[in-house]
């Protein structure tokens, strides 16, 4: 009797609930392709824009395809950029090459990427247009690359995955020869480190990076002894970690100094980052240097990105994790994040919560100034990543 009552109500709830795929990664994934999102066009779908976020993604989607042979990820990829490249070759949209910005060069892993897959001459001008900035762009007296020619003598974390990801797909896929080009990429994640990472007598120590220094001391947050910005946010950390990984797997035999210089710095950062997480959640506060703090809250996208940047340091090889604990940290976070930031809609997609929409040192920098941005829904600089930390986790 009670049994019987029971199976129609059970599959009424079963009919409801749509099938999802197995893979977080997939799943992630398809929902943002159903939103149609990071496909070259703007959040109306009308506009090109030449966006980083983008760029993220279709990083994800390549090593989607690649896992799956899924040509859905392909054709996606394909399509979004084809709505900021024209016929000839040139980029549109929102790209101004003397605006000397970092971040739409963040699209230019996916030109190269197309590239190779399909030979079509455009691909190549388009990336050929990126490098070209490159040898133009502004730099401190020590050689960074400004952030944008608007933030002079700026570096920051963030710049580093927008540029020099593509700095290093460029030099291996058309100039895997030029020395300079090597010893140059290696010297951003040098100067980018040694001038913001945190020592053992800064305040609130963490052992991490600062979101970024002024070289010339004179914006309204640089530090008076080393010109660096006040906190550890973790997303700029994230974008940072995420390109030491990612450009390490890439680093040719003769890049030089590139990867011994990235393995140490990982290997600095590695367990300070596990070391960081709060110890009950697994997780980590957006402003890293005030835990606990009155406002800080646990952000989406740096812990996720942290996620994908460990596991896949142990994974290849890049940093030992003898007792098990970086694997642990990660797993522990990733496990926090799909219980609380993944949420299922009745359509079949899901959504991913909590991610901050910005965090820019435009501003003054300050601890106020990161906690009162807004934070979005479906944001896809973390959902991207939500995919990159899935795809590994399911490879554990
Ligand atoms: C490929 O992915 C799309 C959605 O992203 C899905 O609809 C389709 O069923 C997948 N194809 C295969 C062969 O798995
Ligand atoms: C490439 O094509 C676009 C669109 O037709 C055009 O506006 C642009 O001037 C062309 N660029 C060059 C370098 O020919
Ligand atoms: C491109 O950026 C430069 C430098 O900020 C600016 O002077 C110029 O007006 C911009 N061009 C366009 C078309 O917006
Ligand atoms: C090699 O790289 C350097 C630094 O980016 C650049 O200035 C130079 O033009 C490159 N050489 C060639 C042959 O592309
Ligand atoms: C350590 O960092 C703090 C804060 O940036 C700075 O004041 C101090 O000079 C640094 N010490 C050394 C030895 O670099
Ligand atoms: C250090 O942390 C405390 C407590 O969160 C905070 O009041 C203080 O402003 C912080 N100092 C810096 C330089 O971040
Ligand atoms: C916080 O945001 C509000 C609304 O955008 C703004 O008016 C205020 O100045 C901001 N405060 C700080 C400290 O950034």
């Amino acid at each position: 009797m009670f049994l019987a009552s029971l199976i129609p109500l059970l599959t009424l709830f079963l009919s409801g609930t749509q099938a999802r795929p197995k893979s977080y990664a997939v799943w992630a994934a398809d929902s943002a392709i159903a939103r149609g999102q990071g496909n070259g066009l703007d959040s109306a779908g009308v506009n090109p824009i030449v966006s980083y976020e983008h760029g993220e993604f279709q990083w994800a989607l390549r090593l989607l395809y690649e896992l799956t042979g899924n040509k859905t990820y392909f054709d996606y990829i394909q399509a979004g950029a084809d709505n900021i490249v024209f016929p000839n070759g040139t980029v549109h949209g929102s790209y101004n090459l003397t605006a000397y910005a970092l971040d739409p060069i963040r699209t230019g892993p996916t030109f190269l990427y197309l590239y190779e897959q399909t030979l079509q001459a455009k691909y190549k001008t388009a990336a050929t247009i990126f490098r070209t900035q490159l040898n133009g762009h502004p730099r401190t007296a020590q050689g960074q690359f400004w952030h944008k020619l608007m933030y002079f003598n700026q570096g920051w974390l963030d710049g580093i995955y927008m540029g020099d990801v593509f700095y290093a797909a460029y030099t291996k896929a058309f100039d895997a020869n030029n020395a300079t080009a090597w010893a140059d990429i290696t010297a951003q994640f040098k100067l980018m480190f040694d001038n913001t990472i945190q020592n053992a007598t800064a305040p609130n120590n963490t052992g991490l990076m600062y979101h970024g220094y002024d070289f010339s001391h004179t914006a309204v947050w640089a530090s008076p002894d080393r010109g660096h910005s006040p906190e550890v946010w973790d997303r700029a950390l994230g974008w940072y970690a995420m390109a030491l990984v990612d450009v390490i797997e890439m680093a040719p035999a003769n890049s030089g100094q590139l990867k011994p210089t990235l393995l140490s710095i990982l290997n600095v950062l590695a367990p300070k980052i596990r070391d960081a997480a709060d110890p009950t959640t697994g997780v980590w506060w957006l402003v890293l240097t005030q835990p606990g703090r009155a406002l800080n809250y646990f952000e989406s996208s740096g812990a996720i990105m942290y996620v994908y940047a460990l596991l896949k340091a142990v994974r290849l090889g890049y940093v030992a994790d003898p007792d098990g604990s970086i694997v642990g940290a990660a797993s522990k976070a990733y496990g926090y994040a799909v219980a609380n930031w993944v949420v299922p809609n009745g359509d079949g997609t899901m959504d991913w919560k909590n991610t901050v929409s910005v965090g820019s040192l435009s501003t003054d920098g300050s601890f106020e100034y990161y906690v009162n941005q807004t934070v979005d829904l479906n944001d896809l600089k973390g959902l991207a990543a939500f995919v990159l930390a899935s795809i590994e986790f399911e490879k554990l």
